[in-house]
Order: C-alpha cells, then sequence, then structure tokens
C-alpha cells in the first residue's frame, strides 16, 4: 500500500475509532471513519467499561485480552481524564428472603448486609479497572482527528467494486461515490449484514444469537466505593445476574437482562423494554439499598456484537483484495478494542502483528 491510500473505516464505534487511532499514531494519516448516528452511538458508549487482565486467560483471548489490558494503561497514563480506575472486584451474592442473610459480615462498606448471603473477591485492583468507555473513545477519536483522520456522519449504503477490490463507497445522503484505497467494516452487530450484503462470496455464518443487554445508570443519593461487584441475586423465580459498576463522577452504572429482539438498521431507533431497567434496579437494590432509592439517569439497551463461535473476528476479507473487518467482540469490546485496532493497523501496514497473535480471529476460519 502506499502512504497516499484513503482508508476508509465503517462504523465509529470502539473497534473502528481503536482502528484509527493506531492506524493515525503509525503514521497513516488519509483516513476517514463513516459512522451512521454518531461516535460511540451504540454499544461503545453505552458499556460498562470493565476490564480484566486474565479473565479470558483460558480462552483463544488470552493474547488479545492481555495486550489490550496493556494498552488501556498505556492510555489512561497518556490521557489521566479517561476516569480509568484500578478497582477491586467482588462476586455477590444475594436473595429476595432476608432469612437466607449471610453471619459474615461483607468487606464492601457500601454493600447493604440484609439480602447478602455471600461475597468473593474474584479479583484485585492490580488486575481489574473500570474506564468510561465514552470519554475513551472521544478521546481516541479527538487524538486522531489532530492527525488529520476524518469523521463523517453518514450511513455507508453500497461498495463499488472492481477486480476484486473495493474502490467507492456510497452514502446515503450523497449522490456521489467517495473513492476508498482500502475498506475496514468495523460496524459491530451490524457487520454481518453489511458483509452478506455487499460481498456475499464470503459465506460469513451469522452469530448465533443476537443478544440485546439493558443498563441504567443511577445516581445514588449516598456515596458509594469504587469495587465493582459480579451480583447473583436468587428470587422465587430462578437466579440473576446483574454487574454494578461505580463511575468516577457519582453515577453508578448497572447492566444485565438480555433478551433476542430483533436488531434495527439505526441504533437510535433501539428502544429499551422499560420494565427490564425497572427490573434492574430492583436486583441491584439488594445489593446495596441506596441504588434502589437513587435518581435514575439513563435507562438504555443496545447489543452484542457476536460471531458464530463467539470469537472475535479480525482479518482481511476472504476472496477481497483491499477489505478487512473486525467485530464480534461479544461482552469485551471495550476491553479488547485497543489491542485489536492496534493488530489490524499493524496488519494493513506491514502484513503482520507484532502486538498480538490474530490467527484465532482469521475470517478465513469459517471458509
Ligand atoms: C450492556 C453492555 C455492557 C457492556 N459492558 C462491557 C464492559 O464492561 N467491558 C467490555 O469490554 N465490553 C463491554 N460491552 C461490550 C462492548 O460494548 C462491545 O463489544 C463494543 O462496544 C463493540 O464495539 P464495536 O465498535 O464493534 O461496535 P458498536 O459500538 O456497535 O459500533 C458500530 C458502529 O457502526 C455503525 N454502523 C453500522 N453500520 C453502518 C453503516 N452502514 N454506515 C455507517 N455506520 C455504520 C453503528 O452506527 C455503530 O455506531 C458491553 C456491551 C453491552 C451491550
Ligand atoms: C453464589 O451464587 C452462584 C449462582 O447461584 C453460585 O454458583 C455460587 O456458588 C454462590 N456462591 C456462594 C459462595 O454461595
Ligand atoms: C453527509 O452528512 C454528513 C453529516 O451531516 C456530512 O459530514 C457529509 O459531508 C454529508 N455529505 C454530503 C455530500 O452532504
Amino acid at each position: 500500500m502506499k502512504s497516499s491510500d484513503h482508508i476508509g473505516i465503517i462504523g465509529g464505534g470502539i473497534i473502528g475509532i481503536s482502528t484509527a487511532f493506531y492506524l493515525s499514531g503509525l503514521g497513516h494519516d488519509n483516513i476517514t471513519i463513516f459512522e451512521q448516528c454518531g461516535i460511540a452511538c451504540h454499544s461503545s458508549g453505552k458499556a460498562g467499561g470493565f476490564l480484566a487482565r486474565k479473565w479470558c486467560d483460558e480462552t483463544d483471548l488470552r493474547g488479545l485480552a492481555r495486550a489490550s489490558y496493556a494498552l488501556h494503561m498505556e492510555l489512561k497514563s497518556e490521557f489521566p481524564d479517561l476516569d480509568y480506575r484500578c478497582v477491586d472486584t467482588f462476586q455477590v451474592n444475594t436473595s429476595e428472603r432476608r432469612s437466607d442473610k449471610s453471619d459474615t459480615q461483607t468487606p464492601i462498606k457500601w454493600v447493604a448486609e440484609d439480602h447478602v448471603t455471600a461475597t468473593k473477591l474474584l479479583d484485585t485492583s492490580d488486575h481489574t479497572a473500570k474506564v468510561s468507555p465514552k470519554l475513551l473513545c472521544n478521546k481516541l477519536i479527538s487524538v486522531a482527528k489532530s492527525r488529520g483522520v476524518k469523521v463523517s456522519i453518514s450511513k455507508v449504503v453500497d461498495v463499488k467494486k472492481s477486480d476484486g477490490h473495493v474502490t467507492h463507497l456510497l452514502l446515503s445522503n450523497d449522490s456521489e461515490y467517495v473513492p476508498v484505497d482500502i475498506l475496514i467494516v468495523a460496524a459491530g452487530p451490524w457487520t454481518t449484514k453489511f458483509i452478506h450484503q455487499h460481498f456475499p462470496e464470503y459465506q460469513l455464518p451469522a452469530p448465533r444469537a443476537q443478544t440485546r443487554a439493558h443498563s441504567v445508570v443511577l445516581r445514588p443519593r449516598s456515596s458509594v466505593g469504587t469495587e465493582c461487584l459480579f451480583q447473583y441475586h436468587t428470587t422465587t423465580s430462578g437466579t440473576v445476574d446483574p454487574e454494578i459498576y461505580p463511575v468516577a463522577d457519582g453515577t453508578v452504572y448497572v447492566c444485565g437482562e438480555v433478551d433476542y429482539v430483533e436488531l434495527p438498521d439505526n441504533p437510535l431507533d433501539i428502544k429499551p423494554d422499560s420494565a427490564k431497567c425497572d427490573d434492574l434496579i430492583s436486583q441491584a437494590g439488594y445489593a446495596a439499598n441506596c441504588l434502589s432509592e437513587a435518581e435514575v439517569v439513563t435507562k438504555q439497551a443496545c447489543y452484542l456484537p457476536g460471531s458464530h463461535d463467539d470469537l472475535p473476528i479480525i482479518g482481511r476479507v476472504p476472496e477481497s483484495r483491499n477489505v478487512w473487518m473486525a467485530t464480534g467482540h461479544t461482552f469485551w469490546g471495550i476491553l479488547n478494542g485497543p489491542a485489536t485496532g492496534k493488530c489490524l493497523a499493524e496488519l494493513i501496514l506491514f502484513g503482520k502483528s507484532k502486538t498480538c497473535d490474530v490467527a484465532p480471529f482469521s475470517p478465513d476460519r469459517f471458509l
């Protein structure tokens, strides 16, 4: 490739943004991100931002996750305003029935004792952290822009091909085709459909489930600690497992309540099921009373970007010469975004990645 080549990136989520950040950091500056509704307008702005160094160690994600955890620490040193903090992480079991309550005290000061049946330290602040995904996306994009990266708020609706190369993109608000030399599809849960539509020769199997998850942002009246909590809450109808992450600005983020509703074309059309958000608030209230009485700042839902084998897909689209893809990060996309972007930048610019071994994520595995 030439240094003047125009790289078009579809998707302004953590994956597209990280890719532009590292490509431009490596000196390539002719890049445009095409994003249909806004930077981090979907999962990348609605995620929890919980990071764990070792929790993927037993899977093929080990190298990617460890490399990405290290990159997050690098980013935090470079940009101190990301609301990044190292946190202890606990499992907290609660029961609707007060009589199940444990006699041993929980070590977490802001957790209510009266419904807690067990607490267990899952990991310490040496190995788990919490970042604000939205601040991170905004920071990376502003640095990328200062290096020359452009952002176009527009939807890519068609591609023009010649000789196995994509040569142009058509935008929804434009009648002209925009020339590109390299295309990167980082369109989150919309990636599979885009590939099926425009690159049908690559028979990418669809993710097994189209998972939607709910989240709420609460502002409790009393202050909470920094610990991230993985709650198991037992009711008469079963056990649910919300995740509770205090945020540096004094709010508390709670997510869980998964369902399988068809993905709309536009992220702005995703409407959360308000009752599921209320359930989350009530469940979290069993771990910390202040959460059930807190001001509700946001109720929202977003989709996990999946893949058929639940592993990311990072690499060149088979049968194409200049099309790359990066998606399928499920519930670890904020953690694994930076290393994914850096690996992809290295693959495109140098033909191989030294940040980590991307072989397990090759799009070729589905052929
Ligand atoms: C409730 C919840 C909590 C989570 N918590 C965590 C967490 O604590 N830690 C963690 O590591 N991960 C977490 N995740 C996962 C993480 O949010 C995702 O893996 C990650 O955000 C995916 O990023 P992405 O860039 O692939 O996709 P997205 O953020 O979905 O971005 C894709 C973008 O592409 C755009 N787009 C699509 N098609 C087109 C087109 N044709 N033209 C132009 N633009 C287009 C969309 O508008 C969208 O903005 C969570 C996810 C959810 C749902
Ligand atoms: C907490 O709850 C989970 C899920 O029900 C269970 O597997 C685990 O054993 C419980 N932990 C303790 C210490 O009771
Ligand atoms: C399409 O809309 C976006 C955002 O409004 C703008 O950046 C872009 O220049 C527009 N393109 C055209 C040709 O109008």
